[in-house]
């Protein structure tokens, strides 16, 4: 589908292409994401989905293709540009200020945020779980608390839509329960959430659509209860990678 032809979704991937010297990381892949749904990312590792992210959040040029938010173009914006049209995104590796406090690394982004609103620091550390001291600093707190701060971060500007990348690894069960119920909510109030993650029961659980990914390409897209059933993904992905990574954590 063109771009001239509107599919109302929040985020829309079309035709996108990235090469790495002779590795195709991504090819010709469309994808979308829409308003009021949690939208699931799986693959085995190296199959493309941080370039992906890095794609829609405009840190990685596509080699070919457009991305789109609601209907703007956004092909050749930069992630600046990007973040005030609404788009937020979390990191694999974890990107937070390490000297500065959990308070601090979410105010540094409230000071940017678009928009009015009446967040703070403290209610969305508050909304995404994190119980430690809001002044210890970021660089001394366990992962998964750390991953928490991240996302506060990323709802401080009040986004239209949110990608999260692999944000359960370093939660424990408990955590991860919360975080899905967060994203369902989050999606409730009508943003687009967009999610990379290895745990296939979380993603399965909460997801309205899921797009599999396999060196670089889109094997399959459904409704959980298809990719579950779907014979392709489970050779692909789910009756081998998923209970090694599972093992991993
Ligand atoms: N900057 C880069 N330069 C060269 N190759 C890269 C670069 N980034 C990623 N790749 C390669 O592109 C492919 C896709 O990597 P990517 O990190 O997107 O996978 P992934 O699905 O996120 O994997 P994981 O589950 O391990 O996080 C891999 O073969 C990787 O080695
Ligand atoms: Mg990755």
């Amino acid at each position: 589908m063109s771009l001239r032809e509107q599919t109302g979704a929040r985020l829309n991937l079309e035709g996108i292409s990235v090469n790495f010297g002779g590795v195709a990381a991504l090819t010709n892949i469309h994808l979308e994401v829409f308003d009021g749904q949690v939208t699931g990312l799986i693959g085995p590792n190296g199959a493309g989905k941080t370039t992906m992210f890095n794609v829609i959040s405009g840190l990685q040029k596509p080699d070919r293709g457009s991305v789109a938010l609601g209907d703007k173009n956004v092909t050749r914006f930069g992630p600046a540009r990007r973040a005030r049209l609404g788009l937020a995104r979390t990191f694999q590796r974890l990107e937070l200020f390490g000297s500065l406090s959990s308070r601090e690394n979410v105010e540094v982004a409230l000071e940017t945020k678009h928009g009015g609103g009446d967040l703070t620091a403290e209610g969305l550390l508050h909304r995404v779980g994190v119980t430690s001291d809001a002044d210890r600093q970021v660089s001394t707190l366990p992962t998964g608390e750390a991953r928490l701060v991240e996302l506060a971060r990323a709802l401080a500007i009040n986004p239209k839509l949110i990608c999260l990348d692999e944000p359960c690894s370093g939660l424990d069960d408990s955590e991860t329960r919360l975080l899905g119920e967060l994203l369902r909510e989050l999606a409730s109030e009508g943003r687009g959430v967009l999610i990379v993650e290895h745990d296939m029961d979380l993603v399965l659980r909460i997801c309205d659509r899921i797009y599999v990914l396999d060196f670089g390409e889109i094997i399959a897209v459904g409704t959980p209860d298809e990719i579950r059933n779907d014979p392709v993904v489970q050779s692909a992905y789910l009756g081998t990678v998923a209970p090694e990574e599972s093992a991993d954590r």
